[in-house]
């Protein structure tokens, strides 16, 4: 099933619940909230407490995107303020397998993810392990960057891998989606989309979460 996730980097951070209420009453599926440490990104954004504000406010499903270096040292703190899902970066982490095994702990579920210059194939070890890689397909760090066509072949080596090895994993992405792109990232196996700016920069942010709720179903 596909899956939107709006990402509310580009949203009105003064009314943060608001902003999230009207894309899941639009039918946004998971929100996705992005968390940026400045070390690992040049960019900051926020962290576990906003998350636990948000937490108190929505039942949706948090898919938190951690874009923070040696993230094994937050699991904690970021699965106790309410992430149902929290994806961190392979090449963040100094022991992936740990970190897997910390989110785990938690019960919750698990993503790992590569930035565009990173080979695919350093994911192949973890692909049992996970409950989904998301392909970036923008440098990691701020809204609003034009998508990446190039990073689709690892969508299709996920597919193909996935099939191989008779897992289940779910391939999300993350970076420059919009009406010019979704169809061709759909075809390529994506089944998650992340959408920054082209929801929460537009002008009537419910209908536009309507119109990709029904472009993705088609
Ligand atoms: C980028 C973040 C994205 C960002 C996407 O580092 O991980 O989630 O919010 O924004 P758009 O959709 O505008 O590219
Ligand atoms: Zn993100």
């Amino acid at each position: 099933m596909n899956l939107l996730a709006p990402s509310i980097l580009s949203a009105d951070f003064s009314k943060l619940g608001e902003e999230i209420e009207t894309v899941i009453s639009a039918g946004a599926d998971y929100i996705h909230v992005d968390v940026m440490d400045g070390h690992y990104v040049p960019n900051i954004s926020l962290g576990p407490p906003v998350i636990k504000s948000i937490r108190q406010s929505t039942k949706s499903f948090l898919d938190v995107h951690l874009m923070i270096t040696e993230p094994l040292r937050y699991i904690e703190a970021f699965a106790k303020a309410g992430s149902d899902m929290i994806t961190f970066h392979q090449e963040a982490a100094s022991d992936v397998t740990e970190t897997i095994k910390a989110i785990k702990s938690y019960g919750i579920k698990v993503g790992l993810t590569i930035n565009p210059n990173t080979s695919v194939s350093v994911l192949d070890p973890y692909l049992k392990d996970v409950d989904m890689i998301l392909i970036m397909s923008v440098e990691p760090g701020f809204g609003g960057q034009s998508f990446m066509p190039s990073t689709l072949d690892k969508v299709r080596y996920l597919v193909e891998q996935r099939k191989a090895l008779n897992l289940n994993f779910d391939i999300e992405m993350d970076g420059g989606l919009s009406f010019d792109n979704i169809e061709e990232v759909a075809k390529a196996g994506v089944n998650v989309f992340v959408m920054g700016s082209s929801i929460y920069a537009m002008e009537d942010v419910a209908s536009v979460t309507r119109a990709y709720k029904k472009r993705l179903k088609a």
